[in-house]
């Protein structure tokens, strides 16, 4: 694993300064949304000896029970729904030692109240009994910058390739209400935040509501399953155009840093792999990594939806999870084919990550490598065959 921070202490001093003086005080974490695709490398990499701002003590909150390939980790599981406001003052109020809050959590669905009501449950929760508490990391997203999915206001998105200081679009989108939410209650306390805006996440989780990464593994493995080939099934502009992708180890390692580093703090902040990558060759690395014959984009096809095509696959993949002794899944929880049909007509949403390089964060990953390495790490936590 490359470490930002490895990379930054071969280069100067300020960082070790900063890392030494972290590292004699312990810090207090938690992780809204813990089994999530980007909380659940939080979770992998905060309490490791060596992280910046360390020795971290995390708590991890989410409203299922603790999944079997988290419990190795050592944080310590709370399963509350804070969406309900009784259930996080009961559960988060007594947690009086946090220190910095991970924010990386969605209800599911783009509805601008219910999010902010679960960012303002934590805030109501926490801040009014953890006296040491210093910093907040909200992870939005690039939807910063082109609306959201389900909006059918038609303003006119921006251009990328997207910078911090572009102004927010007219028109509805959860991502200002949490933004909001935090400005409003980090200048009540006198608390530093920050703000990351991911492009797609390339991570393991299970119980991610969008992990595409996921979603495609799971179906190269019913492809296998049934006999058949990897088509591609999105239009001819996504196969061709240049993307960009963040590994969610990446993005856990951007918000540590935001949490430990001055430079970092009271800014929004763009996150990729800093590499783009098209989904033709990508596509090839799925089909090798499953040992499955590839149909890439076929001139003048239209695009297949993958929730069309997978919709009865729920039986196939009961049975595949079963022959193969696989942590129990739903194939509504591993695959969100909703977002690979978004994802495969989607293109020219490109995010620059030149301020993050003038502020010091020059943690980077190959994007090949990263869509790689997660399948295998989904393979070996049996999410996958
Ligand atoms: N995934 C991507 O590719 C991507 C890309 C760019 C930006 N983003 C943005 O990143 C943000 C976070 O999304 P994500 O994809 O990282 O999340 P995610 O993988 O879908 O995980 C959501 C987490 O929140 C928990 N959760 C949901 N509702 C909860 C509630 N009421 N109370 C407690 N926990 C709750 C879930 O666990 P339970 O269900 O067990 O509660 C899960 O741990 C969103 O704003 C999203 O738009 C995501």
């Amino acid at each position: 694993m490359s470490w930002w921070w490895t990379r930054s202490l071969n280069c100067g001093e300020k960082r070790d300064e900063q890392n030494g003086a972290a590292g004699s005080s312990q810090s207090v974490g938690l992780i809204v949304g813990v089994t999530g695709i980007v909380g659940s490398s939080l979770a992998e990499i905060l309490p490791l000896p060596g992280t910046p701002g360390g020795p971290w003590k995390v708590y991890g909150v989410a409203r299922r029970p603790c999944p079997s390939w988290l419990s190795n980790h050592p944080i310590e599981y709370i399963q509350c729904d804070v969406s309900d406001a009784g259930d996080t003052i009961a559960k988060l109020s007594p947690l009086t030692d946090i220190t910095h809050i991970f924010y990386v959590s969605w209800i599911g669905s783009e509805d601008c109240q219910i999010n902010a009501t679960m960012l303002q449950n934590i805030f109501n929760a926490v801040t009014p009994n953890a006296p040491n508490l210093k910093h907040i990391c909200l992870q939005t997203g690039i939807k910063h910058y082109f609306g959201l999915f389900e909006t059918d206001t038609k303003t006119e998105p921006h251009d990328s390739p997207f910078t911090e200081d572009l102004p927010r679009l007219n028109q509805p989108n959860f991502y200002h209400n949490l933004e909001d939410i935090l400005y409003e209650e980090t200048a009540k306390k006198g608390l530093t935040w920050s703000v990351h805006r991911p492009a797609l996440v390339f991570g393991f989780s299970p119980c991610s509501l969008m992990n595409i990464l996921g979603t495609l593994s799971v179906y190269a493995v019913i492809c296998k399953h049934d006999n058949k080939p990897l088509v591609y099934p999105g239009t001819e502009a996504s196969w061709n155009c240049y993307a960009d992708a963040v590994d969610a180890e990446l993005i856990a390692e951007h918000q540590i840093w935001a949490a430990v580093d001055p430079m970092a703090k009271n800014g929004a902040f763009n996150c990729n792999n800093g590499d783009v990558f098209k989904w033709k060759h990508m596509w090839k690395a799925l089909a090798e990594k499953f040992e499955l014959e590839m149909v890439g984009y076929e001139e003048g096809k239209e695009q297949v939806s993958m929730e069309e095509m997978m919709k009865d696959k729920g039986p196939v993949w009961d049975e595949i999870v079963r022959e193969n002794q696989l942590v129990p899944t739903k194939l509504e929880e591993v695959g969100a084919w909703w977002f690979a049909d978004i994802a495969f007509a989607s293109q020219n949403l490109l995010s620059s990550m030149n301020k993050n390089k003038e502020h010091g964060f020059v943690g980077f990953r190959n994007s090949i490598k990263s869509f790689t390495s997660c399948i295998d790490k989904m393979k070996a936590y049996r999410i996958i065959p």
